[in-house]
């Protein structure tokens, strides 16, 4: 047996209010056809006045405990990972610790955009593998609808806001993650970016994105490190049960899963009703598997993402 971390528990949270094409439609010169044929989205949700990063992450954690049936006095660690925190400081972890009313452990925000959960993720990880904490809340969380510009087609039909949430536990076993891989390339870091921040226009910003130059990087990207987190797993893709990808594009999910030879069947697709929720996605499509019955205990599951920096990673687990 080997020190591992288990997925103990799954939850996810979204705004009250959802947007569908056609209501986008009626802001900017788009249709629910060009959305629906270039990126597969149909519906996001959008978050209210009420509601926040980090009311959203609680919320998803609060499910996530549930679910894993432990106390919230029992996490001691809370990585969080987000590009749009309530403020820019203190952490939304720190907001979620205090919310969860947990008196002392170790909170800290993530920042890797739309691959920040897989970030928080290997780091939650390695934290419990070392026996710097036994039971971590490992979450993604984002409101992109703040950073948007709703002037511009070419962005703002593609994001939503949510947040999922995992409860891994430190335990002796042959399941739970078993491999990650993180890249980063910042020489891309003008394709996809915010154009504000505290320490230069001291304004929040709004997202920017040459969608198509993306789209390029992220097929090769992609699934160059699923086989690369096969590989250090052990594993082959013929032996993968669930790809649990990143929710940016179904044309990306559907040329990432062509490039590895698995089959779309194998692949969980949210994008359709959440659009890109950037670090949010991958906690929240689990979520959505599990709870639907689809992903089961000792299934072979991946997770993969990819987003603004260039920033890439995937991680390889017997859930
Ligand atoms: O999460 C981080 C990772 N992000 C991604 O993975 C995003 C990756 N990129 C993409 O998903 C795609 O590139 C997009 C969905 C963003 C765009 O699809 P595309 O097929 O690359 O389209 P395009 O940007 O090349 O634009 C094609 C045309 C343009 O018109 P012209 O120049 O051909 O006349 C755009 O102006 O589509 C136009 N267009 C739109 N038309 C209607 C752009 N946005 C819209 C829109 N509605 N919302």
């Amino acid at each position: 047996m080997t020190l591992r971390s288990v997925i103990s528990g799954v939850g996810s949270a979204l705004p009250r209010k959802q947007v569908s094409n056609a209501e986008l439609a009626e802001r900017v010169d788009t249709t629910d056809a060009w959305i629906v044929e270039r990126t597969g989205i149909r519906n996001r949700h959008i978050a209210g006045d009420d509601e926040s990063t980090a009311s959203l992450a609680t919320a998803a954690a609060l499910r996530a405990i549930e679910h894993a049936g432990v106390a919230a006095a029992d996490i001691d660690l809370i990585v969080l990972a987000t590009a749009t925190p309530d403020q820019t400081f203190p952490s939304s972890a720190t907001k979620v610790q205090a919310a969860l009313g947990i008196d002392d452990c170790i909170a800290f925000d993530v920042h890797a955009v739309c691959t920040g959960f897989l970030y928080a993720l290997s780091v939650a990880d390695s934290m419990l593998r070392s026996g710097n904490a036994k039971k971590a809340l490992v979450i993604g969380a984002e409101t992109f609808s703040r950073i948007l510009d709703w002037e511009d087609r070419a962005t703002c039909v593609l994001f939503g806001d949510g947040a999922g949430a995992l409860v891994l536990s430190a335990e002796e076993t042959e399941s739970g993650i078993l491999a990650t891989k993180l890249h980063a390339d910042g020489r891309h870091n003008d394709l996809l970016f915010v154009d504000g921040g505290p320490s230069t226009t001291g304004t929040v910003g709004k997202l920017r994105m040459k969608g198509r130059e993306v789209f390029r990087h992220a097929v090769v990207n992609l699934s160059a490190v699923l086989n690369e987190v096969l590989t250090a797993a052990g594993l082959t893709t013929a032996e993968v049960d669930w790809v649990v990808p990143h929710q940016a594009n179904a044309r990306i999910l559907d040329a990432t899963a062509r490039k590895l030879g698995l089959s779309p069947d194998k692949v969980v697709v949210t994008v359709d009703q959440h659009a890109n929720t950037s670090a949010a996605s991958v906690p929240l499509a689990l979520d959505t598997a599990v709870k639907d019955g689809r992903i089961k205990r000792g299934d072979v599951v991946v997770l993969e993402a990819m987003g603004g920096g260039f920033t890439w990673g995937a991680a390889a687990l017997r859930y």
